[in-house]
């Protein structure tokens, strides 16, 4: 019942409640915060029992004491991950005024609902899905007001309910919660998301940790001085260029053939701004069918990174085949960021040359990386690299040199084989046989949304 009803307000007329739902009331107004909450997730465990079945607007002419032609709505439509952050701090201020806030029906006689926003690996928060909430005079705000939020798909709505009189009051609510969700109390900004297509709907969420650390990528020093300089145009140099009206929104284009380090040296770069920027990974799918959405949705998150892995699968060329909507939004929308100075794009592609020239010229991804395969040296590093825990004495550069041609990805499969094949410990021999042999090479294309 607490889903439906945090605690009875007194003050209002509601349909009856059962008489022993009046001495759960009474009980609830000594508990601890913490045993609400237990009870209250019981609630939902149980099945939601409405107190009301009334329709929103008919709650809030009942609840706000108001005739039905007074009635006023002030609305947020947005993404559905902004929809969520929304509800979580509708969640922080129902439980505000706990003892106050009278909780009904979203509607169609259906009890309110609680929806699960991940916050971080494992870490979640139930916050209101579809509901109403009624917050008394001196409350959320001076006067009586209603929010009522909704959050499937087609009607994704937040909005505040208000008497006619009062809508000036309910705007600066709303005005007040959405400048809320650019400060801390987002528990999502700051931190790396990944967006993924669920449902037919983008959800944005908590990536687990990026695992991928600069000193394992070994890469020649010209690129890495490019890196840097991206990273200090997202940085120290970002105030700078501003000031000089010289622009700090620049996107990058990494490119390179597959198994060279893209999608790691992506994961280095989120991993190096991680704090000061949101960083958002979305998958090709998300890109396909939502960019528009996922930029929207970084207007939640204060300064965004978007990362847009392997777009070469989403933008090819618009010859006339196929369903070219992906490159169309694309253009548009990354046309339309390049206004604002806090988001910062990058993208990898296994060939430029395989991507709509529309889409790589030059304002649009104004730095382009290219990743070239390891020379000699630098597939020693890699070697180095992973074989260092088994402290093997092998000569690394002899391997080097018979690995000609091989990316950082097929150096790796040569040692995991060798791993496979003869665990903690194998010789030079063992270990040039397996190269020379090609049975560490996948058979089938490993690229992941083919
Ligand atoms: N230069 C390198 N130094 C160290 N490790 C590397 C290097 N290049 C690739 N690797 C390793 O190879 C694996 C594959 O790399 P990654 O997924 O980043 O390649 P990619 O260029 O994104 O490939 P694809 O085009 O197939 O997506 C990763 O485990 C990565 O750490
Ligand atoms: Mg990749």
């Amino acid at each position: 019942m607490t889903s439906a009803r945090i605690e009875h307000d007194g003050e209002h007329l509601s349909p009856p409640t059962p008489a022993g739902q009046r001495s759960l009331d009474a009980i609830l107004q000594s508990a601890s915060e913490h045993s609400r909450e237990t009870i209250r997730v019981l609630g939902q465990l149980l099945g939601n029992q409405p107190v009301t079945v009334m329709p929103p607007a008919q709650f809030a002419i009942h609840h706000l004491g108001i005739d039905g032609l007074e009635i006023a709505s002030t609305k947020s439509t947005g993404p559905a991950t902004s929809l969520l952050l929304l509800g979580n701090l509708l969640r922080l201020e129902m439980h505000r005024h706990a003892g106050r806030v009278v909780i009904g029906s979203p509607g169609d006689g259906l009890p309110p609902t609680w929806t699960q926003l991940d916050i971080g690996v494992d870490e979640k928060l139930v916050v209101p899905g579809r509901l109403v909430a009624f917050f008394p005079a001196d409350t959320i705000a001076s006067v009586p007001l209603c929010a009522a939020i909704d959050d499937r798909s087609w009607q994704r709505e937040f909005s505040i309910l208000s008497s006619t009189a009062h809508k000036a009051e309910a705007e600066r609510v709303l005005a007040d919660l959405q400048r809320r969700l650019k400060t801390g109390e987002n528990p999502l900004r700051g931190r790396v998301l990944e967006a993924r297509v669920d449902d037919g709907c983008l959800r944005i969420g908590a990536s687990r940790a990026l695992a991928n650390e600069r000193a394992d990528l070994i890469l020649p020093a010209a690129v890495w001085r490019e890196v840097d300089m991206f990273l200090a145009s997202a940085t120290e140099r970002r105030e700078l260029l501003r000031s000089l009206g010289l622009g700090t929104n620049r996107g990058l284009l990494v490119a390179g053939p597959p198994g060279v380090g893209k999608t790691h040296l992506v994961r280095v770069i989120a991993t190096a701004l991680a704090g000061r920027y949101t960083t958002i990974l979305a998958d090709a799918n998300s890109v396909r069918h939502h960019i528009a959405d996922i930029y929207a949705e970084s207007d939640t998150f204060g300064p965004t990174l978007v990362v847009l892995d392997d777009i070469d699968l989403v933008l090819g060329h618009r010859d006339g085949s196929g369903d070219n909507t992906g490159l169309a939004d694309f253009l548009a929308t990354l046309d339309g960021v390049r206004q604002r100075e806090d988001i910062l794009t990058i993208a990898t592609t296994n060939d430029p040359k395989s991507i709509d020239p529309a889409a790589q010229r030059s304002n649009r991804f104004d730095i382009v990386i290219t990743l070239p395969k390891p020379d000699e040296a630098s597939r020693e590093g890699i070697l180095a690299r992973h074989l260092a825990p088994l402290s093997l004495p092998l000569d690394l550069a002899e391997l080097a040199r018979v690995l000609d041609g091989a990316t950082g990805a097929d150096v790796k499969e040569v040692i995991r084989r060798a791993v496979l094949e003869h665990g903690r410990s194998f010789t030079q021999a063992e270990l040039l046989e397996i190269a020379a042999s090609g049975r560490w090479k996948a058979t089938v294309n490993r690229r992941k949304y083919l």
